[in-house]
């Protein structure tokens, strides 16, 4: 480990101002509830699982440096768009089947077989399946189901459908009426009564699935469910912040932004919580179709840092990131022909480099790992966010943040003062990047305490460079470039 002095170069650095946060010596009444093990889990797209888990070396490896920090294998939930286009084929030798254009097109059909639950149950952590709801052909769905209990240890949940918002009534699930909410509401119970009544199981349904919070929701559907809440494990939400037509990456890293932007899903997560289960966002990334070239960025890893702070704060249990079909998100490197059309996709990893995104991902978990609760310090009405991290009911770290947007020229900061800490010095880990449209497979890596991931395998690699602070009186000071986040250690 290689330590420099913060408070030694505090004073060189351009602060646009100073802020002082209290850090409370007991859980503020504004903290959350108990954090989960592993809140930042992993969503890879149905009929590309078996490739990223059999072909994709960095898959395992990013997965593992999850729980290195952790102790917990981070949750993963299969499933996306191509779940409600596949069929159980209990005869097929192999996991997935299907021909595509190009290897950056999704399947429109497929049809997969017993090993691909084989495969899932390889997984050392939790794994929530989606399956088909969409073609109305629920014996083949409550036949792979079955397949999945059987052979499934990990199994966390099963999915009936995915965004069902967006099934249109000529879809063989609306048998020929119009789709509405009730339709799908009515339609999602009697799918949960006969999958778990034919797998004599309960507590064991990812319900909902719903991209966004209308025209349905999980109030909406919460309010239906009755007796059938038995059936199920969590309700399940889709967001992704942005989408065509609006790519911003200042206001997606935002944290004042990132705050209106999830509130919405507060009445969701309180209906989940009315019902007794927990909220999980069982699919979640940036922004839509491509992305707009903001998702493989270093502010899309900033998104991902705050944006799992303030839903977890707000309740929900997990964050599934999806991973989507890896011609679109392989990063290639520039002397490969795929580099004509640079990729703009979200995705953490490819074949051939690491994408800035997971280094959020990598951050946030840090702050997260072992803790109980994590409180607010600030109101979420800037650009600025300090979080204070408890285990056991006492403050062990305090998450800083600063979201303005840095792309060139004199890279301002903000200063944070902490009071109400002990000791006489605390040492810190830095989120940061050239700038905030940095991206891997364009030469900027993003650095955690100095170290990066390798291309092509997420191995860990460099010297860790820890900082430290002086406390004095109880007070240390700490300086955070725009677009950057600092993690100190209590
Ligand atoms: C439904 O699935 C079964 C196998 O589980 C299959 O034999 C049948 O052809 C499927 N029906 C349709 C309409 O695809
Ligand atoms: C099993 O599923 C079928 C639909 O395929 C359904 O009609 C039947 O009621 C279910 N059995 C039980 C015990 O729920
Ligand atoms: C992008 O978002 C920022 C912050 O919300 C806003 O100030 C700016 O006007 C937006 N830019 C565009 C082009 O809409
Ligand atoms: C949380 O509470 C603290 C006081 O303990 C307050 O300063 C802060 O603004 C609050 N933040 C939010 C988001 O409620
Ligand atoms: C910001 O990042 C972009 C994309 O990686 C890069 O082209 C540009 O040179 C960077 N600017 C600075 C000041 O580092
Ligand atoms: C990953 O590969 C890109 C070239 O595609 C290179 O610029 C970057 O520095 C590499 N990152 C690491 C951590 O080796």
């Amino acid at each position: 480990m290689a330590f420099r002095s913060v408070s030694s170069v505090l004073y060189l650095s351009a602060s646009v101002s100073g802020l002082s946060f209290n850090v409370p010596a007991s859980p503020p009444s504004n903290a959350s509830g108990q954090i989960s093990a592993a809140p930042v889990g992993v969503s890879l797209e149905f009929f590309t699982f078996p490739e990223y888990i059999q072909d994709l070396p960095s898959t395992t490896t990013c997965l593992q440096n999850l729980k290195d920090l952790t102790g917990t294998w981070p949750p993963v939930r299969i499933g996306g768009t191509t779940q409600d286009r596949a069929t159980y084929d209990a005869s097929s030798s192999e996991a997935v089947t299907y021909t595509v254009a190009s290897t950056k097109d999704a399947p429109t059909t497929l049809t997969y077989g017993p090993s691909f639950m084989s495969l899932a149950a390889k997984y050392a952590g939790k794994v929530i399946i989606g399956l088909n709801r969409r073609l109305d052909n629920i014996s083949n769905t409550i036949a792979a189901a079955l397949v999945a209990q059987k052979e499934m240890s990990n199994l966390y949940a099963i999915e009936l459908g995915n965004e069902p918002n967006f099934f249109v009534d000529s879809d063989p699930i609306a048998r020929g009426a119009s789709w509405t909410a009730a339709a799908d509401e009515a339609s999602q119970i009697e799918w949960q009564d006969a999958v778990c009544g034919n797998l004599s199981a309960s507590d064991i349904i990812s319900a909902g699935v719903y991209f966004g919070t209308s025209p349905m929701s999980l109030v909406g559907l919460t309010a239906k469910e009755g007796d059938s809440n038995a059936y199920v494990k969590d309700y399940c939400s889709h967001n992704y912040p942005q989408s065509s037509g609006g790519y911003n990456l200042t206001a997606l890293m935002n944290h004042k932004d990132i705050a209106t932007q999830v509130k919405p899903y507060a009445a969701e997560i309180a209906a989940a919580s009315a019902k007794g289960k927990p909220h999980v966002f069982g699919e979640t990334n940036s922004a839509t179709q491509g992305g707009g070239g903001i998702s493989p960025t270093f502010g899309a890893a900033l998104w991902i840092l705050d944006y799992v702070m303030q839903t977890v704060l707000m309740g929900t249990n997990a964050l599934y990131f999806h991973q989507g079909t890896i011609g679109n998100c392989e990063n290639p490197l520039q002397s490969s022909p795929e580099y004509t059309n640079p990729p703009g996709q979200y995705c953490w990893w490819g074949r051939y480099n690491m994408g800035s995104p997971y280094y959020g991902a990598y951050f946030a978990t840090m702050a997260l790992a072992n803790a109980d609760q994590v409180a607010p310090l600030d109101g979420q009405d800037s650009a600025y966010a300090a979080y204070a991290i408890y285990k056991s009911g006492a403050p062990v770290k305090v998450l800083l943040y600063n979201s303005d947007y840095y792309t060139t020229g004199t890279r301002s900061s903000q200063t944070y003062s902490l009071a109400g800490l002990t000791g006489t010095s605390v040492t810190a880990k830095r989120l940061t990047a050239p700038n905030a449209t940095s991206r891997v497979d364009q030469g900027q890596d993003p650095t955690v305490a100095g170290r990066s991931f390798a291309n092509g395998t997420c191995t860990i690699q460099g010297t860790e460079a820890v900082e430290t602070a002086t406390v004095s009186a109880g007070k240390a000071t700490f300086t955070v470039g725009a677009s950057e986040a600092l993690l100190v250690f209590l």
